[in-house]
């Protein structure tokens, strides 16, 4: 039997908290500012990638949940997959200058690959995924090819697919240091904590569209570079002290510092965004509520005791750790109630039972003062929000067992749309 060269990994989703918005050099994804996020549980969000390097394949493949890409439209595709096989071909290298026999050299560099790449979550729920399809990627790339390079190196990779794919590459808390150099080589993630550090953090995830962005992050962030006076100040004097700030924040747990950055931030993008010209608005009327409901929580606790965060749409994140997140839980379901299209397993999972029973979710909630803001603010349209997703801190990617594999014994996918 011939051996099978192929590896299979997962890859999580990440969220910033300090965000990444701006490029120095778009060609080697090089950006303006540092940025920090954290790697969310793979259990709810992640990609899952095989690849599969052969002799006797004629080019290159890629099936992206169950459909065939091209490959070569994609110079971000082909940049991660050729930097990846440069280092392969080091190895080779390497391994005949060390004397090893020309049989025993495997020259995986010169053979095509087939990669099969599919979500655990529908991709038209509006979640970023190409840093976990760009962390998948270079990760099973990094496995198949038995690269020797450090996670960081290999965030290098990852991150000439996506820039913030690079910060996919770990668990826990991760911080994408910018780097100063012109070839890239100091612009990489590395982890500051890892996913137990912080065991009770979690986070809501409010699916206010599942729509595309109607301004990419990439066209968006290269329009704010060029026209934003605003983003000069947040580049040079505002994210280096957020980004000590944070690190210092996570390092001692204290989230009411974590929450406090975390919505300054969120915000100060937003602001960049509309200072950009033409402007830019990514949220919505609807997530300008829960940022308010957030905030109402916030003062009825007396402290931060949740965090909202919005990337390049109007989709919200919110951050709380595990004792007040059943109270947050209770508000936002019940002042977004669930739209009629919808299932309810599909509206709120509850992984973490913190309602008991489904019929619990959308009531008022138990707590009076939470009962008494809710019943304040009043309810939304249903379907306001579609979907909420309640996850934790998770690890970075994960090697799997062949078993898991999403080819077939000829290298097809397993699972292919027509
Ligand atoms: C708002 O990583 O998607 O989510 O590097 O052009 O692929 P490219 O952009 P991308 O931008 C993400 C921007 C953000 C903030 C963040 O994740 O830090």
């Amino acid at each position: 039997m011939t051996k099978i060269y192929e590896a299979t990994v997962t890859a999580p989703v990440n969220i910033a908290v300090i965000k990444y918005w701006g490029k120095r050099d778009s060609a080697l994804i090089l950006p303006t500012n540092s940025s920090l996020s954290v790697t969310l549980s793979q259990d709810h969000l992640s990609t899952r990638t095989t690849i599969r390097a052969s002799p006797e394949f004629s080019t290159d493949r890629l099936w992206l949940n169950g459909i065939e890409e091209d490959i070569s439209a994609s110079k971000r595709l082909v940049n991660s997959i050729t930097t990846a096989r440069k280092l392969r071909a080091a190895l080779e290298k390497k391994q005949r200058d060390d004397g090893v026999a020309s049989e025993d050299i495997v020259l995986l560099s010169e053979w095509s690959i087939h990669v099969c790449s599919e979500n655990n979550f529908p991709t038209a729920a509006g979640l970023a995924s190409s840093a976990s399809g760009y962390a998948a990627l270079v990760s099973a790339l990094g496995a198949l090819f038995q690269l020797p390079q450090s996670t960081s190196d290999l965030s290098r990779v990852a991150r000439v697919g996506s820039g913030s794919a690079c910060r996919s590459m770990f668990g826990g808390f991760v911080a994408w240091r910018a780097g100063e150099s012109n070839d890239g080589s100091d612009s990489f993630a590395v982890q500051v904590a890892d996913r137990h550090h912080w065991p009770d953090l979690q986070a809501l995830i409010l699916i206010v569209s599942e729509k595309k962005k109607t301004i990419s992050s990439t066209a968006g962030m290269q329009t704010t570079v060029e026209t934003s006076d605003l983003f000069a100040e947040r580049v040079r004097n505002v994210v280096p002290k957020r980004m000590a700030a944070m690190e210092k924040a996570i390092a001692e747990r204290d989230f009411g510092t974590f929450a406090e950055i975390t919505m300054r931030d969120s915000n100060q993008f937003h602001a960049v965004c509309l200072d950009t010209y033409p402007p830019i608005s990514y949220m919505n009327d609807v997530s300008r509520s829960i940022a308010s409901i957030v905030h109402a929580f916030n003062t009825a606790r007396g402290r931060a005791a949740a965090a909202y965060t919005y990337d390049a749409g109007p989709n919200a994140v919110i951050y709380a750790l595990k004792d007040d997140m059943r109270d947050l839980a209770e508000l936002v379901t019940y002042c977004f109630p669930r739209g009629s299209t919808i299932l309810s397993e599909d509206f709120y999972a509850d992984p973490f039972n913190m309602f008991g029973s489904a019929d619990r979710i959308g009531q008022v909630p138990t707590d009076p003062d939470v009962a008494q803001l809710a019943t304040a603010t009043g309810q939304f349209p249903a379907g306001s929000v579609r979907r909420i997703i309640h996850t934790e801190v998770g690890d970075g990617p994960c090697v799997l067992p062949a078993l898991q594999s999403l080819l077939n014994e000829s290298g097809m996918p397993k699972r292919a749309k027509e």
